[in-house]
């Protein structure tokens, strides 16, 4: 028998080519040994990967639910439970006001509207809780200086998903909450050419557990959320109405908030959630979100870096509904305050319960290129402008709200207009941005980060 042509382990390794020239039988013992190393090595390399697969297939993923640690979060998110946390909890959503006062849970509250909406109802007594899970759409120190802020006012943030259902649990079962003003979300309309799943794990899969949570809970509570305007997407009839239609999103973002609305009303119909929508109307102001236009348009004409304004077929103008964040945040507490009662308990509906949505808009469109020319005003600087035509990404040519049904119910009335708005934004702009720059010695919290 040929021993050199053998597998050392029959019907796993074959040699490509018969080796007949070795035949001297110190030679035959040493291939034996090399053919047997081999094969030891082949097999040790195969366990090993093996291992390596075992432990990433049932290592823990991000957002999986922690349940069975006990109620503590690895993986980048800062733990939660335990008796010191669950105090810092209950102070946060203790309630100072009375009679009337109310405890809110607020997610987003780390974002734009979230931390200004959840400063207003601590201000006025009201005991606020907020949640938010500091993802990185944009630079994340600006989410923790909001965060600091909200401290400095006695508002706790948690730092979990809403997507994590035992964390939502228990923040249930330490307070009972009676509403909660859900502004976290993916946004931002562009984003989602690039991240899609992003928007259905907020927006979708997050709303849901957010409802799971809140039917659930005894008492429930009433539910306050951010839908947007973009649901209006291709809709043409001007204001945009509540009774227009919605079935046009020119977005996934539009699309997901669309859904977020019929989900509302499952709930509602289901399990007895008062549930209040609000469709914003392009939110500006201090502390606001770097990827919207009247934002990286001041940071790029300071830098003397060029900007590009959209036009629409045949160079029609693109335009918004500009609203200041003050007037939001009126819109936000007069929707809890107006949120009626959820009626359902042990996950059983009890009785009707109020479903509705609002419009939270300006009612005075403002062409982007006038937006423009107050910056430049305020700025005292002149801005390098390209107009481009508008790509098809997600944006609209305009958007402009009728709030009739908002001020008959909820008392709202926007107040302020854009350029008393942008003054106070570039107010804040200027001073955020120079005092980091001092404290950091560098643009460690420029938005180029
Ligand atoms: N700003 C606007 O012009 C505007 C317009 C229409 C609708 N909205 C809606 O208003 C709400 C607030 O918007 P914003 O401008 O403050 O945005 P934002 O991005 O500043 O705030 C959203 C916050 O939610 C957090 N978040 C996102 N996904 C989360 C998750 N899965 N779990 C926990 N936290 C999560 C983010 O970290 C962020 O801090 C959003 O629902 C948004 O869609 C805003």
């Amino acid at each position: 028998m040929d021993v050199d042509g053998a597998p050392s382990t029959p019907g796993k390794w074959k040699m490509d080519k018969p080796l007949h020239h070795h035949r001297h039988p110190r030679l035959l013992l040493h291939r034996w040994h090399l053919h047997s190393t081999l094969s030891k090595l082949a097999f040790w390399s195969l366990f090993a990967l093996a291992l390596f697969l075992a432990f990433f297939l049932l290592s823990p993923r991000p957002h999986a639910s922690s349940a069975s640690s006990g109620g503590r979060r690895s993986l980048g998110m800062a733990p939660w439970g335990g008796p010191a946390w669950e105090k810092r909890v209950r102070l946060s959503a203790r309630v100072r006001r009375q009679p009337g006062g109310k405890s809110v849970l607020v997610t987003g509250a780390a974002g734009f509207v979230g931390m200004h909406v959840a400063a207003a109802l601590k201000r006025r007594g009201d005991g606020v809780l907020g949640l938010d899970n500091f993802n990185g759409y944009y630079e994340p120190s600006l989410k923790r200086a909001r965060q600091a802020l909200l401290e400095r006012a006695g508002v706790f943030v948690v730092e979990g998903d809403i997507n994590d259902g035992p964390l939502l649990r228990k923040l249930f079962d330490v307070v009972p909450f009676t509403h909660i003003v859900h502004l976290a979300a993916q946004a931002g309309v562009r984003h989602a050419l690039e991240d899609p799943a992003s928007y259905v794990h907020s927006n979708v899969a997050g709303l849901v557990s957010v409802l799971e949570a809140a039917k659930s809970a005894d008492p429930q509570p009433a539910v306050v959320w951010a839908s947007s305007s973009s649901v209006y997407g291709l809709n043409s009839h001007v204001p945009f109405s509540e009774a227009d239609r919605t079935d046009r999103p020119a977005s996934l973002y539009a699309a997901t908030k669309k859904a977020g609305e019929e989900i509302a009303h499952v709930y509602n119909h289901i399990y007895g959630l008062a549930i209040t929508g609000l469709r914003f109307f392009t939110v500006y102001g201090p502390w606001g979100r770097p990827d919207m236009a009247y934002f990286f348009f001041t940071r790029d004409i300071l830098r003397g870096k060029s900007i590009s304004i959209f036009e629409g077929p045949d160079h029609a103008t693109v335009a918004r509904d500009f609203t200041y964040i003050d007037d939001i945040v009126k819109g936000c507490v007069a929707a809890v305050d107006h949120a009626g009662k959820s009626t359902g308990s042990g996950g059983k509906k009890r009785g009707p319960a109020p479903l509705r949505i609002y419009n939270l808009g300006n009612t005075s469109p403002v062409p982007v290129a006038d937006l423009v020319s107050i910056l430049e005003q305020l700025l005292k600087a002149k801005a390098v402008k390209k107009f481009v035509k508008m790509p098809r990404n997600g944006d609209v040519p305009f958007t402009h709200a009728n709030i009739t049904l908002a001020q008959k119910e909820l008392g709202y009335h926007p107040k302020t207009g854009l350029q008393t708005g942008l003054k106070k934004f570039i107010r804040w702009y200027l001073d955020y941005y120079t005092s980091s720059l001092s404290k950091n010695g560098s643009r460690g919290r420029s938005m180029s980060s």
